[in-house]
């Protein structure tokens, strides 16, 4: 049901355990585009032609050209207050002692994992980072060997021979994102799944609700007794499973939903 913020307040205090899972609409006030809405990237990018690994085997180039264009444009992109009050507050509940928090999120823009470690403040080595089900624009890695790193730096995407090559092996590296077709890594799912499984309530923020296993995850919490609060302007498939359901935008409504009362 709709509800207003005191009644969701309330639900999120008393819980032991909770998860958020966010979608792009949590970035969408920073400016980062979301996929399914009215300027969505898929709108005007059909996924099988760039965000694929037939379509990487197919032309390299023109998908780290899309990367590329999405890593500048996303670098450019700052926290907005529903990443700072997320973070403020999943640092203040582990501070305190208080019940747990985990943050999941299907967003590749990692403006989470920015706003965290200006929650935790410089130099803090273990700020509360969130679980990236679909990995980071701003990572790479090899199609070859076992090359991983972080990496901001623009792309050369003029030709096949000028795109990103691998320091160890010469093989051409690849965004280290999630791709149609792909299965997620394991080892991210279980911390995910083992989050909702224990999480009173799961907190989903942002997200169409429409792609598989991230949409699954408030369903395990329901399954395991937990309740669900959705925060997004527009209905989508779990508003129905919702106990409370928050209609508008979450750079608004969570900075209302999770600042500290003391
Ligand atoms: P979508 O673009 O599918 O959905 C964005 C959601 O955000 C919609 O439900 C909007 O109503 C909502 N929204 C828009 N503005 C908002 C705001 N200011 N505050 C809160 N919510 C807002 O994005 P995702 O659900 O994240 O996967 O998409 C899931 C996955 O599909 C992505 O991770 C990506 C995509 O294909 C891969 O690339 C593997």
């Amino acid at each position: 049901m709709t509800a207003s913020v005191p009644e969701a307040r309330e639900l999120l205090a008393g819980a032991r355990s909770v998860l958020v899972l966010t979608g792009a609409g949590v970035s969408a006030e920073s400016g980062v585009p979301t996929f399914r809405g009215r300027d969505g990237l898929w709108r005007t990018h059909r996924p099988e032609e760039i965000a694929t690994p037939e379509a990487f085997a197919r032309d390299p180039r023109l998908v780290w050209e899309w990367y590329g264009w999405r890593r500048e444009r996303v670098g450019r992109c700052r926290p907005n207050a529903g990443h700072h009050a997320l973070a403020g507050w999943a640092l203040e509940r582990g501070v305190t002692g208080g019940p747990g928090v985990t943050l999941v999120t299907q967003n590749v823009d990692g403006l989470h994992e920015a706003a965290a470690r200006e929650a935790a403040g410089v130099g803090d080595p273990a700020p509360a980072l969130p679980v990236e089900l679909h990995g980071s624009l701003f990572r790479i890695r090899c199609t070859r060997c076992a090359h991983r790193a972080s990496d901001r730096s623009p792309v050369d995407a003029a030709s096949e021979a000028s795109l990103p090559r691998c320091p160890a092996c010469g093989a051409l590296l690849r965004p280290n994102v999630v791709w149609f077709g792909e299965a997620l890594d394991p080892g991210v799912l279980e911390r995910a799944f083992a989050a909702a499984d224990r999480a009173e309530v799961c907190m989903v923020v942002g997200t169409s609700g429409l792609v598989h296993p991230a949409a699954s995850l408030p369903l395990a919490t329901l399954r395991a007794g937990g309740s669900v609060i959705e925060v997004n302007p527009d209905p989508t498939p779990i508003t129905g499973l919702a106990r409370y359901t928050l209609r508008g935008g979450s750079a608004t409504l969570l900075p209302e939903l999770l600042a500290s009362r003391s």
